[in-house]
C-alpha cells in the first residue's frame, strides 16, 4: 500500500525532540485490528506534550502524537466493524505510545473504535474531542452526584482553553448557573456567549492562606488547573459539594487537610478520560450529541493543517490557547 502523509516527530537519545511532516511506509503503523482513514483530529494539551518530546506522554520515538481520530474504516478484521462505517477514537493508548491521528490513516484494535453518534459530524465529533468528552465526564460525574442546577453555582476553570470552554457550554445547556474563571479578558465575550453567567479572573479561585476551610461558594466545579486553584475550590465548596479534577496546567501538588472531607461531605473526583470504561464512554458521547450538545460548537474551532501545527502546540505549552484547534490531517 502507499505511503501516508504524517506529523512524525523524532527524539534522539540525548537530544530534543523536533517535528517534520513527512511521508512513511503504511506499513510502520502499529499492529490493530480497522484501519481509519482520518477525517479531522484535534489539538490538546497532552499532544502538545507528546509532540515535544515529554517523556510523561510518550517513551518510544519516532512518533506520531494524536489522542482523537474521527474518519471512516477503510480495512476491518473485526466482524463489529466494516469498511465504510464512520467512527471516532478518543484516548486509550492512541498519541501516547501508539501512533495517533495527526496521520491520514491510523491502525487501533477495535475495543478503543466508537461509532459517530447520530447527531454528531465527524467534524463536530473533533471540535468536541478528547476536550469535550472529558468535559462531559465532568458533567455526568456531577449529574451522577446529584449536583442538580438548584445547588448553586459551578465554577470552570481554566475557562477558555479546550475543556473548559466546552465544560461551560456543556453546564450551561443543561441548565447549570456556570461561573467561568480565565486568565485572558479577551475571552470574556466567547465566555458570555457559550453560557457563562459570570466570568471571574483566576486570582479568584486561589487563595495562599493555609486555611483548611474558607467561605462556601460553589455547588460544583470542573477544574483544569490542579495545584493551589483545584485545593482552593475543595476548601470553598458548599455542603455536599463534587469537585471534578482532570488537569495540572497550574501545578500538581495538592495542599488540603481532611477538613473539608469530614466537615462538608466534599467529594473530589478525578476524571481520566483516556481509560474510561466503554459503557460510561457511549453514554457519555450519546449525551455530548443529544442534550448536552452546544448550540454553536463551530465558533471554539480554529482549523489547522498539519503543516500548520507548530505554532498551535507552541501556544498551546505557553496557556494562551481559547478554543479548539481542528487538525485536518488529509487537507
Ligand atoms: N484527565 C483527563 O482525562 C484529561 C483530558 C483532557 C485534558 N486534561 C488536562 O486538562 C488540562 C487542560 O487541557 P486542555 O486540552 O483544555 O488545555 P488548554 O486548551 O491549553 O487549556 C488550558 C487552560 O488553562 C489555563 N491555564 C494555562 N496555564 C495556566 C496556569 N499556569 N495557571 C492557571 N491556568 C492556566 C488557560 O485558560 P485561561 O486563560 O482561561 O485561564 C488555558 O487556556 C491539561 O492539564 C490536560 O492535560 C486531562
Amino acid at each position: 500500500m502507499k505511503d501516508i502523509l504524517c506529523y512524525y516527530v523524532v527524539k534522539p537519545d540525548r537530544g530534543t525532540a523536533s517535528a517534520q511532516v513527512t511521508r512513511r511506509p503504511i506499513e510502520e503503523l502499529p499492529a490493530g485490528d480497522v484501519l481509519i482513514r482520518v477525517a479531522y483530529s484535534s489539538l490538546n494539551y497532552k499532544d502538545a506534550l507528546s509532540a515535544t518530546g515529554h517523556p510523561g506522554v510518550t517513551r518510544k520515538f519516532p512518533h506520531v502524537p494524536g489522542i482523537d481520530a474521527a474518519g471512516t474504516i477503510v480495512e476491518s478484521a473485526a466482524s463489529e466493524w466494516k469498511a465504510g462505517d464512520e467512527v471516532l477514537v478518543t484516548g486509550y493508548d492512541m498519541g501516547q505510545n501508539t501512533w495517533g491521528g495527526y496521520a491520514e490513516y491510523v491502525r487501533v484494535p477495535a475495543g478503543w473504535v466508537v461509532r459517530r453518534p447520530e447527531g454528531l459530524s465527524l467534524r463536530e465529533c473533533m471540535i468536541l474531542g478528547t476536550a469535550g468528552f472529558t468535559a462531559g465526564m465532568g458533567l455526568d460525574a456531577l449529574v451522577e452526584r446529584g449536583v442538580s442546577p438548584a445547588r448553586g453555582e459551578i465554577v470552570v476553570t481554566g475557562a477558555s482553553g479546550g475543556v473548559g470552554c466546552l465544560a461551560v457550554a456543556l453546564l450551561a445547556k443543561a441548565g447549570y448557573q456556570v461561573v467561568a474563571s480565565t486568565g485572558k479578558t479577551s475571552a470574556h465575550d466567547l465566555l458570555k456567549r457559550l453560557g457563562a453567567a459570570r466570568v471571574i479572573g483566576r486570582d479568584e479561585v486561589k487563595d495562599a492562606s493555609d486555611k483548611p476551610l474558607l467561605a462556601s461558594r460553589w455547588a460544583g466545579a470542573i477544574d483544569t488547573v490542579g495545584g493551589n486553584t483545584l485545593a482552593t475550590l475543595v476548601r470553598s465548596a458548599h455542603r455536599d459539594g463534587c469537585i471534578t479534577c482532570c488537569g495540572l496546567v497550574g501545578g500538581i501538588d495538592l495542599p488540603l487537610t481532611v477538613y473539608p472531607f469530614i466537615l462538608r461531605g466534599v467529594e473530589l473526583v478525578g476524571i481520566d478520560s483516556a481509560e474510561c470504561p466503554r459503557e460510561r464512554r457511549l453514554r457519555v458521547w450519546k449525551k455530548l450529541a443529544t442534550e448536552w450538545k452546544p448550540a454553536d460548537l463551530e465558533q471554539l474551532a480554529i482549523e489547522s493543517s498539519l503543516n500548520q501545527l507548530g505554532p498551535h502546540i507552541q501556544e498551546i505549552l505557553a496557556g494562551r490557547n481559547t478554543g479548539r484547534v481542528l487538525v485536518t490531517p488529509n487537507a
